[in-house]
């Protein structure tokens, strides 16, 4: 939510800096503004909008200096408003702020300032940090000794509740940025003679794969020739310099019109990535590297909890049933803005999982944090490496998807259905699973990225589909068992990118409500697997169809439904039962992909959304 860019080297800043914000509009996209420190004062650029509109507002400016910041916005505190468009410049002038967090105790904080004659533009908790900053530059001794900066900030942000990324710039220290950090993401760059702090990778992978991921806690000083981390408690920190394994061209659109459809069709690949080398030598079990527990360890568990927010709650929700089906012990799933303020009653031998994408999901990191201190073991499927959640974690399994920009989760969340499959073998291999089920689970999971490749040669079958039901403004997603969660994540695309009421259900369950909906005008989607309840499913599809419901059925291949009941078919390659859910994903990204580019959508920023969700 938000994104920060800041930038201190030997180049112009302005392009720097808006090239790295460019690629971080999908944490947050209603208005963005840019500030470069020159001839002694602030140039500030902000608009309402996406960055482009920021980058025209810009061209107005010359923008000459070599310390800069910017900020694109997802309004928490003030409507979307330049004014309230960061960055934010203290009333006396002094310091500039962006921030990315939401800071809770900014009412007293405002009052006091307020009684010390600092004023307010905006109506933003960010303002307040801002003065609140100005406030104690103002009260250090007056030196020229760069401390003096940084010490305003530092004694600041012992003053905060709440979560702050910020990058702050002060008049006197020219070639100067401080930045820090508590629950929302901050890496440093180090380039070339040069230095960029940013939200996350994707902003300055283009100009140095060299990253220092700060830690909460953390404030980093950035001059031009070097920079110390130190926390907000005085402690010494020493960095550690990591590498980033991708590179700018994985999170471009290498022609793809949108990076939805870009990352539907990386599926193979990530898939092949998330499975590489995490099975046993003799073909039957999985094998990770980051789990940290021995197989003494997982024999005692005999709980599983899961946890995350969003799509990711659905990996959650195939993860409970593979595991107690395939292994047979006990799975919950809670949504992690849920667990966290339930207090939750637990047994002894539980393990938790977290699933998170991004890894900075704040409801969710909230939670791991939660079962922590409450002396739990958690470990976390993620995908950003580095990130908050997986640093946090007590072990966990890296999807290795590659970088995820649609707002929309596709590859990450088919990935992150792969690793939930592997999960339940590993551990059913311990339990009573026999070695040939575990080797022919093996060669299911082995085949899904080919199977996942054939059912994406169904594109333009969907696509024509999609042309014919982006007209209707109501939907049923209906699946059973591992395809239940499959029908939420169907709805939830739809709802996401095409703004269309959708909604999941089992599809027995239909008939206790959702059945009212039906009409000529609300369309249902099936999943009609091969299997025990195919013809339970027709039967559901049967009630549908007598109430005039249009339907689309998701079938497998070689399943014949009673002719004229579905009026279309998309099918599905015959696979294992644990890779189902991931095969059967596909058809409805692509549905409410397409139903969204016919609606016209802007498909990669759907409205009033944000990828990473780092506010409560
Ligand atoms: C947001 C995104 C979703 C995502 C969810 C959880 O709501 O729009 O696509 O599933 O956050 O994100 P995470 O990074 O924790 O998987």
């Amino acid at each position: 939510m938000c994104g920060i860019v800041g930038y201190v080297g030997k180049h112009k800043a302005a392009s720097i800096l808006l090239e790295g914000l460019k690629r971080l509009e999908y944490r947050g996209y209603d208005s963005a503004g840019i500030a470069v420190l020159q001839g002694g004062r602030f140039n500030v650029a902000k608009k309402v909008g996406r960055v482009e509109a920021l980058v025209r507002e810009a061209a107005k400016f010359t923008f000459t200096g070599k310390t800069g910041i910017c900020h694109t916005r997802w309004a928490t505190h003030g409507g979307v408003t330049d004014a309230n468009a960061h960055p934010h410049v203290s009333s006396d002038g002094k310091l500039v702020l962006v921030h990315n967090g939401v800071i809770e105790n900014y009412v007293s904080i405002k009052k006091f300032l307020l009684s010390k004659d600092y004023t307010f533009k905006s109506e933003t908790d960010t303002e307040v940090l801002c003065n609140l900053i100005a406030y104690h530059y103002a009260k250090e001794p007056v030196s020229d000794s760069r401390s003096r900066f940084f010490e305003s900030v530092r004694k600041a942000l012992l003053h905060i509740e709440g979560t702050y990324g910020i990058a702050v710039m002060c008049v006197d220290f020219p070639d100067e940025i401080v930045a820090a950090r508590k629950g929302s993401p901050l890496l440093l760059g180090v380039g070339d003679n040069e230095f960029i702090l940013a939200s996350d990778a994707s902003a300055l992978v283009s100009r140095t794969r060299n990253v220092v991921y700060l830690k909460d806690g953390e404030l980093v000083h950035v001059t031009k020739d070097e920079f110390s981390i130190t926390t907000v408690d005085q402690a010494e920190v020493s960095p550690v310099v990591d590498q980033i394994t991708w590179s700018i061209k994985d999170a471009e659109l290498n022609g793809y019109a949108h990076f939805m459809e870009k990352e539907i069709f990386e599926q193979p690949a990530a898939l092949e990535n998330a499975m590489r080398g995490r099975f046993s030598e003799d073909g039957s079990t999985a094998q990770f590297g980051g789990l940290n527990l021995t197989a003494a360890d997982f024999r005692v568990i005999d709980r599983y909890c899961f946890t995350s927010c969003g799509t990711a709650w659905h990996a959650c929700l195939v993860a409970e049933h593979l595991i107690e089906r395939f292994a047979r012990i006990p799975v919950e799933v809670d949504y992690a803005s849920e667990f966290r303020y339930r207090n939750a009653p637990l047994d002894r031998d539980v393990l938790f999982f977290v699933v998170s994408q991004s890894g900075e999901t704040i409801d969710t990191l909230a939670a791991l944090r939660e079962a922590k201190r409450k002396g739990y073991k958690v470990m976390a499927i993620c995908n950003v490496v580095g990130s908050t959640i997986a640093r946090e974690s007590d072990g966990g399994i890296y999807q290795h998807a590659g970088p995820e920009i649609g707002v929309a989760s596709t590859k990450a969340f088919t990935s992150q259905l792969l690793i939930v499959a592997m999960f339940a073998l590993y551990v059913a291999r311990m339990r009573d699973m026999s070695y040939a089920d575990g080797a022919s689970y093996v060669q299911g999971l082995r085949a899904v990225p080919e199977l996942v490749r054939k059912t994406l040669e169904q594109a333009p079958h969907i696509k024509e589909i999609a042309s014919r039901y982006a007209k209707y403004n109501d939907f049923l997603f209906l699946g059973r068992l591992s395809l239940f969660p499959i029908a939420l994540e169907g709805a939830l695309k739809l709802k996401e990118i095409s703004y269309i009421h959708a909604e999941g259900y089992p599809a027995a369950e239909m008939k206790h409500g959702p059945i009212a909906l039906i009409n000529e005008e609300c369309p249902s989607v099936f999943f009609v697997p091969k299997g025990d309840i195919f013809n339970k499913i027709v039967s559901s599809m049967q009630e549908i169809k007598a109430r005039k419901g249009k339907i689309i059925a998701i079938v497998t291949e070689g399943c014949e439904l009673p002719a004229g009941l579905a009026d279309d078919v998309i099918t599905i390659p015959e696979c294992h039962d644990a890779a189902l859910p991931i095969i059967s994903c596909i058809p409805v990204q692509l549905l409410s992909y397409y139903i969204a580019v016919a609606r016209g959508c802007d498909v990669d920023k759907p409205r009033n959304l944000a990828k990473s969700v780092t506010v409560e």
